[in-house]
């Protein structure tokens, strides 16, 4: 009674309310977490979840290909993540006559697996608090200059200490803004085979129009396996490898997820930016997301116009438009969710707590004024340098091609024949991949659109002079790089022509004198404003955590490995509306439309539908769950993350957020924050009844732990 009473008070005192905010280094769980946790429902200990005495939860999580998450669900090193992690592996063993996208694939047995060169899955072995070793000798009265160059060097010194094998590497990274600093020992391994994938009509079931959105219904899984040499340490591919022997993999729970059991999602979520001040969240939403999203709904609308008239080119550019799309999308809800929740009025709120808390002398007294300050001198840059990096960094395919022959010629200018040679051959197969994907009428057109709209919200004065009026029929016409054949030609001819020929070609000449004007009027000066904005939110971070040391604050995600829990949970999404936080396969069937390529089902899933033939996947009432959202606090990279219950036992697979949430990333509310998990009983009764794969059923540990 005593220990849950002082539970209850320090959690009030925390100013907590069991949200499920927050992203938690595994290393801290003991001191930070465990008590709360449990105080959640949660059994397991810290130990249980990270240990470097003993196999626990963490020797499970897999960094997939460094931008993905996965985990290990049996003995024999089946990996599982996300359809939309494997994407390109599924894609590039696809064919017309042998479509994996389309038809899904299960190899039969070991041998059927298939290598993916180049993909990787890493382990982490130990995290370890360096912040003494790393700001040894650091002082406030440093430059910014001197400071970093005290850190490298510490990194280098700690690094030297450490005997690593050629497959490890030790990662220092920067915590709460530079105030802290933790080191990851890790191992990886490099020969990791596709097991299995559902087709696209369950593992994309919903596409971009369900993309973000609840209620869903995707199936957005896939299995891989990680391969060791003989002795189970990471190879190179070899047909003799055999399948990793983990620490710990993960059992996979029948009895599934109600409202308000707790959850756990554990993985490596990528960026977020929470301590942001008022000023920086206004700007994002009044001058950033509204430029990128009007410049990407002019890209994709010209997209879509030529992806509907023609089947070739929607299956050309189905990939492309799904990645633009995906943080347009993601960018209108965040935006919309900060103004809902007034998170902007919340941030000034709160400092408002902070500068009424410091001393007369303290020496954070101006830090949020300077911050207004330079916030406000970096906004019209800001707008320049949004509009710039969507238009000619990402939207315009061509500005790509540009700077792809722009490193051809400097490699050769400066470092000679052999670094072009290095690099060519390096681009060649890639420029290969990319002109079969590749349509220039597309491009010029919204070459096109989006220069126009460049030159009339930012100005001419960003625009290299001479090509004012810009006339992009004759541009792409004059041009080599938009046609496969004369670039092609042009790379096939000795070094010393074909970088005379790039130099000499109009998009080449256009595109440098665009990047140049561009560096000099903003890139530089924005570069340098960055800088002191860094500086700053460092010294924010360290005067939050001194003025209030009672509250717990948790490090932005930087792509290393964190803990998030909360619990299933529904939630409003506007007035009037609740939604519940479980779906089922029933809500597959009502979104069904024959023939669209968004929301077809397969013959079979619809057979058994029919036939009830659902196996023990189930939950008590008899119906298939098919996705679950909970308060967990996740963002992109947590993609291919395992739900995980209170008994250590696979749930479910997180792959997406509830799209009037994505304010998470700024400004987590736990009233409309949901992150998005596909139920592991989907993921089994596809893995089973649909593809039949029952030696893969068999190879995992199905529990049931709430019948115990
Ligand atoms: N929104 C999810 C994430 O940010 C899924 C994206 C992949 N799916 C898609 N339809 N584009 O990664
Ligand atoms: N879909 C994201 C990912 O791929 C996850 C998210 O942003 O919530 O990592």
């Amino acid at each position: 009674m005593k220990s849950y009473l002082s539970t209850i008070l320090l959690v009030c005192f925390l100013n907590l309310s069991f949200a499920g905010e927050g992203m938690w280094i595994p290393l801290l769980l003991k001191s930070l977490n465990e008590a709360e946790m449990q105080q959640m429902g949660m059994k397991l200990s810290a130990e249980d979840i990270y240990s470097i005495n003993k196999g626990s939860l963490k020797d499970a999580i897999v960094h997939f290909g460094g931008f993905c998450t996965s985990e290990i669900i049996s003995s024999e090193g089946l990996l599982l993540t996300n359809h939309h992690c494997g994407y390109g592996q599924i894609q590039s063993h696809s064919s017309l006559e042998n479509n994996l996208l389309k038809n899904g694939f299960w190899a039969k047995n070991k041998k059927e697996e298939l290598a993916n060169p180049g993909l990787t899955a890493t382990l982490i072995d130990q995290i370890i608090d360096v912040s003494e070793k790393i700001l040894a000798g650091v002082t406030e009265e440093m430059t910014l200059k001197e400071r970093q160059s005290l850190v490298d060097q510490n990194i280098a010194a700690l690094k030297s200490g450490y005997n690593l094998a050629d497959y490890q590497d030790l990662v220092v990274r920067p915590f709460y803004h530079g105030n802290q600093y933790f080191a990851f020992i890790t191992t990886t391994y490099r020969d990791i085979r596709l097991v299995g994938t559902p087709p696209e009509s369950i593992g994309k079931f919903g596409a971009d129009t369900d993309n973000w959105v609840w209620p869903r219904h995707t199936g957005d899984f896939a299995l891989f396996r990680i391969y060791a040499g003989p002795d189970n340490m990471p190879a190179d591919y070899s047909e003799n490898n055999i399948p990793y022997k983990p620490k710990h993999h993960l059992p996979i729970s029948l009895d599934g997820v109600e409202e308000g059991d707790f959850t756990l999602v554990f993985g490596f979520p990528g960026r977020t930016q929470e301590y942001l001040p008022a000023a920086a969240v206004e700007q994002i939403v009044e001058v950033s997301n509204p430029a990128k999203i009007a410049i990407r709904e002019t890209a994709l609308g010209i997209i879509d116009k030529y992806m509907r008239a023609d089947e070739e080119t929607r299956i050309k550019y189905a990939s492309k438009f799904a990645r633009v799309a995906n943080y347009w999308k993601k960018w209108i809800g965040e935006s919309k969710g900060i103004k809902r929740t007034k998170g902007i009025e919340k941030k000034k709120a709160f400092e408002k707590e902070f500068q009424s808390a410091l001393s007369a002398d303290s020496p954070y007294k101006n830090l949020l004024s300077e911050f207004s300050a330079l916030y406000k001198e970096q906004e019209p840059l800001a707008y320049v340098r949004d509009y710039y990096s969507e238009v000619a960094g990402r939207n315009i395919e061509l500005m790509r091609l540009i700077s792809i022959s722009n490193r051809l010629v400097s490699n050769y200018e400066n470092n000679g024949e052999e670094s072009y040679n290095n690099y060519k051959s390096r681009v060649i197969p890639w420029l290969e991949n990319f002109y079969k994907d590749y349509d220039a009428r597309i491009d010029q057109e919204v070459f096109q659109a989006l220069v126009t709209m460049y030159i009339e919200d930012v100005g001419t004065e960003y625009f290299p002079k001479q090509i004012n009026e810009i006339d992009a029929e004759s541009f792409y016409k004059n041009t080599a790089l938009s046609s496969q054949e004369k670039m092609m030609s042009l790379l096939s001819e000795p070094a010393e022509s074909a970088v005379a020929k790039l130099k000499e070609d109009p998009a080449f000449m256009f595109g440098k004198a665009w990047r140049e004007l561009y560096t000099e009027k903003v890139g530089n000066p924005i570069n340098n404003i960055s800088y002191q904005l860094d500086s700053l939110q460092r010294i924010y971070m360290k005067a939050l955590m001194e003025t209030f040391p009672d509250r717990r604050f948790y490090p932005d995600a930087n792509s290393t490995m964190r803990i998030t829990y909360g619990k299933v949970d529904g939630y409003n999404p506007v007035d009037a509306v609740r939604y519940t936080p479980i779906t089922y396969l029933d809500g597959v069937i009502e979104k069904y439309q024959p023939g669209d390529y968004e929301f077809d089902v397969s013959d079979k899933l619809l057979e058994l539908y029919e036939k009830k033939d659902y196996g023990q996947y189930t939950d008590k009432t008899g119906k298939v769950p098919v996705c679950f959202i909970g308060t967990n606090h996740t963002t992109g990279g947590n993609s291919g993350s395992p739900a995980i219950d209170a008994y250590g036992n696979l749930i479910g697979l997180n792959f997406d957020r509830a799209w009037e949430g994505t304010m998470s990333d700024y400004n987590y509310d736990a009233s409309i924050c949901r992150n998005i998990m596909v139920d592991a009983r989907y993921i089994l009764f596809v893995v089973d009844k649909l593809a039949g794969a029952t030696h893969l059923i068999e190879e995992m540990d199905l529990v049931r732990p709430k019948q115990k």
